[in-house]
């Protein structure tokens, strides 16, 4: 677990490094993954925890992503190396690690792994996962049946996500990120009997 820290503390930490915006986008996300996590036995605090730190270098420009990922030895890749955003989660939850002392390596993982997804994602990396995607102040056509995939199976909503990403991607001639594509057939298989294209 976190050593001693507070929701308290992990929102005073990212005040100051997010946008009006964001910081509110921050807060609904906390809100909603620690609903999910409620709903789907997963320990609420953790992923009200998650949730609060997940966008803490967001707003950071991508060369200070990519010199911290390099000051702290993070992999980075073309993909990242392309488009240094990508960097935002792996490097916030170092900043969680280094600054807060947070050791929790599962909110980390879901920290981390925010973005793109991952294969192998743990339950609080799910509620993260969906919780970005569902918060209240999204609002795209495909939004209100996630919500509604999310009330019942985290793990078919963050596929369905994945999904929608990756079609939309295919549509406009663009490239996935491998995680993602990982990440969706890894839950595939998950949820068995799902034939893999
Ligand atoms: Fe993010
Ligand atoms: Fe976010």
């Amino acid at each position: 677990m976190a050593k001693d820290m507070t929701p308290q503390e992990a929102e005073e930490f990212v005040r100051p490094l997010l946008s009006e915006k964001r910081y509110a986008h921050t807060l609904r996300v906390a809100r909603t993954a620690e609903e999910l996590a409620y709903r789907h036995g997963i320990d609420p605090a953790r992923a009200r925890l998650a949730g609060l730190l997940h966008d803490a270098a967001r707003d950071m420009g991508g060369a200070e992503l990519l010199r911290l990922a390099g000051e702290w030895k993070l992999p980075v890749d073309g993909w990242e190396k392309e488009n240094p955003k990508l960097l935002h989660g792996p490097v916030a939850a170092e900043m969680a690690r280094r600054r807060l002392g947070l050791t929790d390596e599962e909110v980390l993982d879901a920290i981390r792994v925010h973005t793109t997804g991952a294969a192998g994602m743990g339950p609080l990396a799910l509620a993260l996962y969906v919780a970005d995607k569902i918060e209240p102040g999204r609002d795209y056509p495909s939004v209100g049946r996630l919500r509604k995939l999310a009330e019942g199976d985290l793990a078919a909503a963050a596929a369905e996500s994945l999904r929608t990403a990756i079609s939309y991607n295919e549509k406009r001639g663009r490239r996935t990120h491998p995680a993602s594509v990982e990440a969706l057939r890894w839950l595939e298989r998950e949820a068995g009997g799902v034939e893999e294209p």
